[in-house]
């Protein structure tokens, strides 16, 4: 025979194979579309880089170097827990396109406690599922530790929430004719590191962080809704997982069992627990330790970066800086307007531009008030009309 030094295939040559539907070996010989197939291809990959490389700053670009020595995916970043990428996500409804999320770019660390919130339907629900696992994206990136995430297949992002991500619902989503204690050990079947009984001490274990220590034998039906929260939080917290996403975490709880949720989230926040929720619940925020608002499938803002909640004595200095503003606010008034004496009228937004930012910004009422007890205090012949101040 002529061809029997046969040329093997290689997992390559099945790719393409699988995707064209065309033979890589042909004859003995490999094909000339193949080659021509797998020179666009390492071109693509080659552009891909280049575009990583240019893109990123001197010390991810070291990262990225190693990384493809390494045989790594290119990431741009392996800093962050998650990093999200110019994320969108558009569903069909029959032949209408509805566009749920449109460039999202997002970086979430070990320890945050971050809260989207947003009105209904502007895509939160959407983006959680896409970080979680749980569905992939249109187009855009999603890299978890590192690893990209946004084009695996349904196997592999099974088993990246089986290991790496725990789920909390608004409806708790307990298994009904199973106790609190089996709700908690089903995340542990399934991982199969353990042994039974390791998995009830670790089960026993994560219902005492969540303070249900004594209801594990109670089923759902036997618990309140604060107290299911409570078991769906441990059972996130069964295969270790990287970070836990809860959806409305609160949304069906009265507001103060939704509060003592949140003490307990802040609480396992505190000793390292990452969280990423969506509410439209304003309380959530207050125990977050960032807070990001979306509209229509956008992240607009990132609101508070401090993540307590302020205290008793937070909140009397903060009202005591402004009370001191205010006087400051008073003396750089009458200094400017002392300053153009002679002139009648002025546009009130001038006199504001002669007093700094971190003071406007930090007054004990609306500005024009403050301007009016100026007038009174020592007794001006003027008035403020609209957005003017007067003297006769
Ligand atoms: N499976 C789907 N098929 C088609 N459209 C969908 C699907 N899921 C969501 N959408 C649409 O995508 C948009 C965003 O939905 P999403 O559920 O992410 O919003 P949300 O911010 O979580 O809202 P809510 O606060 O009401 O839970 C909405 O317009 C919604 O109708
Ligand atoms: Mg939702």
């Amino acid at each position: 025979m002529a061809n029997d030094t046969k040329i093997r295939k290689t997992p390559e040559m099945e790719e393409y194979e699988q995707e064209t539907g065309k033979l890589a070996i042909w004859k003995g010989k490999v094909s000339k579309n193949f080659k021509k197939w797998q020179q666009k291809k390492q071109k693509e990959e080659l552009k891909k880089q280049k575009i990583e490389l240019l893109t990123a700053s001197r010390e991810e670009k070291r990262q990225i170097k190693k990384d493809l020595r390494e045989g790594k995916e290119v990431g741009k970043d392996y800093e962050h827990l998650i990093v999200v990428e110019n994320l969108h996500k558009t569903y069909l409804l029959g032949t209408t396109a509805v566009a749920a999320l449109r460039g999202v770019d997002l970086k979430i660390d070990k320890g945050d406690f971050i809260d989207i919130m947003g009105p209904s339907g502007s895509g939160k629900t959407t983006l959680l599922n896409l970080i979680g696992g749980l569905d992939t994206p249109t187009r855009g990136k999603i890299f978890l530790e590192g690893r990209n995430i946004s084009m695996l297949n349904d196997n592999d992002l099974a088993e990246i929430r089986k290991e790496r991500i725990g789920f909390v619902f608004q409806f708790y989503n307990l298994l009904p004719q199973m106790t609190a204690l089996e709700n908690v050990m089903v995340p542990l079947h399934f991982s199969g590191k353990l042994s039974k009984r390791g998995k009830r001490k670790k089960a026993l274990d994560l219902l005492r962080l969540v303070g249900l220590e004594e209801r594990g034998h109670h089923t759902p039906s036997e618990l309140s809704g604060g107290e299911q929260q409570r078991v769906a939080i441990a059972r996130a917290f069964s295969n270790d997982p990287a970070l836990i996403i809860l959806d409305e975490p609160t949304g069906d709880l009265d507001s103060k069992t939704g509060v003592m949720i949140l003490n307990l989230l802040r609480d396992l926040n505190r000793r390292g627990a990452t969280f990423v929720a969506v509410s439209h619940d304003a309380a959530v925020s207050e125990f977050a330790t960032r807070v990001f608002h979306m509209r229509d499938g956008k992240l607009t803002h990132e609101g508070k970066i401090d993540g307590l909640k302020e205290t008793e004595s937070m909140e009397l200095s903060r009202k005591q800086e402004a009370e001191i503003n205010k006087e400051k606010a008073k003396n750089m008034i009458f200094k400017y307007l002392f300053m153009n004496q002679g002139k009648v009228e002025f546009k009130i937004d001038e006199i504001k531009s002669s007093i700094p930012n971190s003071i406007l910004l930090n007054l004990p009422e609306h500005f024009d008030d403050v301007l009016r007890e100026l007038i009174n205090d020592n007794n001006l012949n003027a008035h403020i009309e609209g957005n003017l101040l007067l003297f006769f």
